[in-house]
C-alpha cells in the first residue's frame, strides 16, 4: 500500500499531530505528513509544524466561529488537494466540519475524541465525564460523517477516573492513550485493515 498522505487540521497544542510525526519517524506508520493548518494563527499545533520542518499555515475561518464553512470551507479544501492530502486528521479542531470536505475526502476523514463514545459528544467531555461521575472514560477515533462525534468507531482506548482527579488530570491521562491511538488507527487505514459494516468499523487481521 502506498503511504497516507495526511494533511492535520487543529486548533490546539498538537500534541497529537506530533504523535502521528512520532509513529511515522519510528516506521510504524506508513504515512506522509502534508500539511497542518490551524484556524487559531498563534497555536502551538502550528509551532510544533514549523520545528518538525511540515508545511502549514493558517486558516482565515471567519466569518464563522463554531464551523468550517463557506469560502474558507473551500480554501481549506484546495490547498489540501494542493499538497495531495488524501486523508484528513482532525486533531484537536474545534469546528464543525460540513459535507463538502466530508465529501472530498469520502470516509478520509478522522477525528479524536477525549471519551468513549457515544457517551460525552461535544465540548470538554473529560469534565462532563468527570462532573457525570463515571469510573472509566478515555477517547475514541472514528471517522467522521455529518453529525457531532457520532461517526463509526476505529479505535476506543479506556482510561480509569481516580478519586480526587480534576478535569485537567483526567484529561492529562485520556491524552496518553489519545496518543497511541490515532496512530493505531492511522495504522490499520494505511494498511487498508478497516471495512465499513452498516456504521461497524470491522478490522482485518
Ligand atoms: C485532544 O484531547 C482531543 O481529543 C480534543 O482536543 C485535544 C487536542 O489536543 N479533541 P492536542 O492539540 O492534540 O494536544
Amino acid at each position: 500500500m502506498p503511504p497516507l498522505r495526511i494533511g492535520v487540521l487543529g486548533s490546539g497544542s498538537g500534541s497529537n499531530m506530533q504523535s502521528v510525526l512520532d509513529a511515522i519517524g519510528a516506521g510504524t506508520l506508513n504515512a506522509e505528513l502534508r500539511l497542518v493548518l490551524s484556524d487559531v494563527p498563534d497555536a502551538g499545533i502550528l509551532d510544533r509544524a514549523r520545528r518538525n520542518g511540515v508545511p502549514c499555515a493558517w486558516l482565515d475561518c471567519s466569518p464563522f466561529k463554531t464551523k468550517l464553512d463557506g469560502e474558507a470551507e473551500q480554501r481549506c479544501i484546495a490547498t489540501l488537494r494542493k499538497y495531495e492530502v488524501d486523508t484528513v486528521v482532525l486533531a484537536g479542531f474545534m469546528r464543525i466540519v460540513k459535507p463538502a470536505l466530508l465529501d472530498a475526502f469520502p470516509q478520509r476523514v478522522l477525528n479524536i475524541h477525549p471519551a468513549l463514545l457515544p457517551a460525552f459528544p461535544g465540548l470538554h467531555a473529560w469534565k462532563q465525564a468527570l462532573d457525570y461521575g463515571v469510573k472509566i472514560t478515555g477517547c475514541t477515533v472514528h471517522f467522521v460523517d455529518a453529525g457531532t462525534d457520532t461517526g463509526p468507531i476505529i479505535v476506543q482506548r479506556s482510561v480509569p477516573v481516580l478519586d480526587g482527579d480534576t478535569p485537567e488530570s483526567l484529561h492529562a491521562r485520556i491524552q496518553v492513550q489519545e496518543h497511541q491511538a490515532y496512530p493505531e488507527a492511522l495504522r490499520l487505514l494505511s494498511e487498508g485493515r478497516l471495512s465499513l459494516e452498516g456504521r461497524r468499523v470491522v478490522t482485518r487481521p
